[in-house]
C-alpha cells in the first residue's frame, strides 16, 4: 500500500480471479518502465500509464501486501519481481507442443515465452514429413513417443495445436502421465472434473475476435440509433 504503514504480503489470503487476471498487464507495464529505467511510480502515475484509477491499482497491490511507501510510491523492480513470484514466472516452465502445424510451429518461433520462462522442449506430431525438422532447434518427434519423452523430461504445460477430434485423446494421454497444465487452442472445450487438479487456459482468438465485431457494430448501431428522429419529431 502506498499510503500509511507498509503491511506485509499476507501469504494466506485468497486473491480474486479477477486480480490475478490484472496482474499479466501490471506485470508488463511494470518491464517496461524498468527498460525505461524508472525506479519508482506513484499509484497516480501508473494509473495514468495504464488508463486505470489510482484506487484500483492500490486495492489490488494491496491484495499482496502493497510495496509502496508513503511519499515514495512503488519500487518498481521489488513489485516486478514480487508479481512475476506470484504469476509463478520468477522459475522455468518446460513447455510441448502438440501439433506441429502452422500455430504449433508460430508460436515455437516466437522467442519472448523463453525470455517469460517458458522454454518449449519439443513439438509433437503424427505427419511423418513434419517429424524429424525441428523449429528454432526445437524438435518435431512422433506424437507415439510422447508417453516415453513425458517419462524421461520434466514438462509442466502441455500447449494443443491439433484439430478438435483429436484434442481429447490426446488430452487423456497426457493426463495420464501427469501433465496439469494445458494451454488449449484446439477449439473444444476441454472438460475438467471439479477433484481433478487440472488447469486448461483456453485461448480462442475467433472469440476475441467476436467481441471486438459485436463492440464495432453495436458503436455503429447506437449512431444509427441517434441520427433517427423520434417518432412524433419527425418535421
Ligand atoms: P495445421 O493443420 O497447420 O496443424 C495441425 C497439426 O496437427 C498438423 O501438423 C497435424 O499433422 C497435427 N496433428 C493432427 N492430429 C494430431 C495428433 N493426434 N497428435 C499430434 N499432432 C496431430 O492447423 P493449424 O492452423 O496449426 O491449427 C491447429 C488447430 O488449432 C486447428 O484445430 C485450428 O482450428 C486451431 N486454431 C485455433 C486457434 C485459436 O485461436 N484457438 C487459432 C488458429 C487455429
Amino acid at each position: 500500500m502506498e499510503k500509511g504503514t507498509e503491511k506485509k504480503p499476507e501469504k494466506e489470503k485468497k486473491i480474486s480471479a479477477a486480480v490475478i487476471g490484472r496482474l499479466p498487464r501490471y506485470y508488463r507495464y511494470l518491464g517496461e518502465l524498468i527498460e525505461e529505467g524508472t525506479e519508482r511510480i506513484s499509484s497516480r502515475d501508473l494509473a495514468k500509464r495504464m488508463k486505470v484509477t489510482a484506487s484500483q491499482i492500490r486495492q489490488d497491490l494491496n491484495n499482496f501486501g502493497g510495496f509502496g511507501q508513503q511519499g515514495y510510491g512503488y519500487n518498481v523492480r521489488s513489485l516486478y519481481s514480487e508479481i512475476g513470484k506470484l504469476l509463478g514466472i520468477d522459475q522455468q516452465h518446460n513447455v510441448i507442443i502438440i501439433g506441429a502445424g502452422r500455430l504449433g510451429q508460430a508460436l515455437a518461433n516466437y522467442a519472448n515465452f523463453a525470455k517469460r520462462g517458458f522454454v518449449i522442449k519439443a513439438l509433437f506430431d503424427v505427419n511423418p514429413d513434419l517429424i524429424g525438422n525441428t523449429v528454432k532447434g526445437i524438435p518435431i518427434l512422433d506424437v507415439a513417443e510422447l508417453e516415453d519423452f513425458l517419462k524421461k523430461n520434466e514438462i509442466q504445460i502441455a500447449t494443443l495445436t491439433i484439430p478438435k477430434t483429436q484434442a481429447m485423446e490426446v488430452f487423456g494421454r497426457l493426463k495420464a502421465c501427469g501433465i496439469r497444465a494445458f494451454w488449449n487452442f484446439a477449439h473444444t472445450d476441454l472438460p475438467v472434473a471439479d477433484h481433478e487438479k487440472i488447469f486448461v487456459e483456453n485461448v480462442h482468438l475467433s472469440e476475441s475476435l467476436m467481441r471486438l465485431s459485436y463492440r464495432v457494430y453495436e458503436a455503429g448501431r447506437s449512431v444509427e440509433k441517434e441520427k433517427k428522429p423520434a417518432k412524433g419529431k419527425e418535421e
